[in-house]
């Protein structure tokens, strides 16, 4: 008998996504997207997401199902984002899940979003060995996890104390003047620029603040360094270069995350490290990471950065895990929760 077939729905932030899984092959997949109709505030308004999603939902569905080549009644499984995320996005994403699973008589189970960033990982590179240290980074969490079983729950052992990775992307872009989400304009913009032209702050990274915080991370300094900078350049009346400064400000969050996703690893003896989220996505990133777990054997993993941004797969993905494992299936009223701890 073959593996479940899992339908997994993502709407969380500004993406609406539909995912179909079977094993750790992914089969067909869809998203929408509202993130034009949010460029010109600078960030995701919550009530065009909900209504984008409204709007979205079945069309996305439908694709999904064509390009795998099944119908609703083929699928074994639904598994749908419950949380974190913004509340009237996540609702409508549980509700049409609920809805299709009432319809079709399917299982449901209601998932988290951050353990399906980590999950994504297993359709490209297959079953994650386990221990294995997470390192989270995206537009509203930064974090450090330990997994032990990803099916039920992993531990943080630490997070950002202010701005998350992401959004200090997005707010530096910005100031810039690059367009929003900015991570990728960053990434782009520092392929012609010198990472070690301007030294900028590595927050919680002197030897007080590790004593405390060694897993933690701050953005909120670095953010303002970079405006602190600008700014003087600005007034200077010489032209700011666009391609130094993200490449510096690259390099600063990048070096912090992969020297603390490092030292996770070492400090519990594990030797595999995924990393997930929207920054995951970030090419310097990936290279650090790759070249300062190597000394020490351990392997890294990152999905490819289509997979690393919001989508319908990573839910699918983690659904697939959680029926895999025997995991019970959540009830009808599962409700959806904007604040849903790992
Ligand atoms: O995971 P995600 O799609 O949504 C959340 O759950 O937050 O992450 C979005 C974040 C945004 O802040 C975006 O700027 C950032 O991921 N991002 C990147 C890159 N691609 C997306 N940051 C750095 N480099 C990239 N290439
Ligand atoms: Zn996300």
């Amino acid at each position: 008998k073959s593996e479940p077939l899992v339908l997994g729905i993502e709407t969380s932030c500004d993406e609406t996504g539909v995912g179909i899984v079977r094993g750790h092959t992914l089969l067909g997949e869809a998203l929408a997207s509202s993130v034009d109709e949010h460029a010109r505030f600078g960030g995701v308004v919550p009530e065009v997401a909900s209504r984008a999603h409204l709007e979205a939902m079945i069309p996305t569905m439908e694709r999904a199902l064509d390009q795998a080549g099944v119908t609703l009644a083929d699928v074994d499984a639904i598994a749908v984002t419950a949380g974190p995320g913004l509340a009237g996005a996540l609702l409508v994403g549980v509700a049409a899940a609920k809805g299709y699973a009432l319809a079709a008589e399917k299982p449901i189970y209601g998932v988290n979003h951050l353990a399906a960033h980590v999950a994504v990982d297993t359709l490209e590179h297959g079953p994650l060995p386990e221990p294995a240290i997470a390192l989270l980074v995206s537009g509203g969490h930064s974090s450090l996890l330990m997994v032990n079983d990803l099916a039920r729950g992993v531990t943080p052992l630490g997070a950002t104390i202010d701005d998350a990775a992401g959004e200090a992307f997005d707010k530096v872009a910005r100031l810039l003047g690059l367009p929003f989400p900015g991570g990728p304009w960053i990434d782009k913009a520092a392929r012609d620029g010198d990472g070690v032209s301007i030294t900028f702050p590595r927050g919680l990274t002197a030897a007080k603040d590790l004593a405390t915080h060694r897993f933690d991370f701050s953005f909120s300094g670095l953010k303002t360094a970079v405006a602190r900078w600008v700014e003087a350049r600005e007034k200077s009346g010489e032209p700011v270069p666009v391609a130094d400064v993200a490449a510096s400000f690259q390099e600063a969050v990048c070096d912090v995350l992969t020297n603390k996703a490092i030292d996770a690893c070492r400090a519990n003896g594990v030797e595999t490290l995924v990393i997930g989220g929207g920054v995951a996505a970030n090419s310097r990133l990936r290279v650090l990471a790759e070249e300062r777990a190597a000394p020490y054997g351990i392997s890294v993993r990152v999905p490819r950065p289509k997979l690393c941004t919001d989508n319908g797969a990573m839910v699918a993905a983690l659904g697939s895990h959680l029926v895999a494992s025997g995991i019970a299936p959540s009830r009808l009223d599962l409700p959806a929760d904007s604040a849903m701890p790992l």
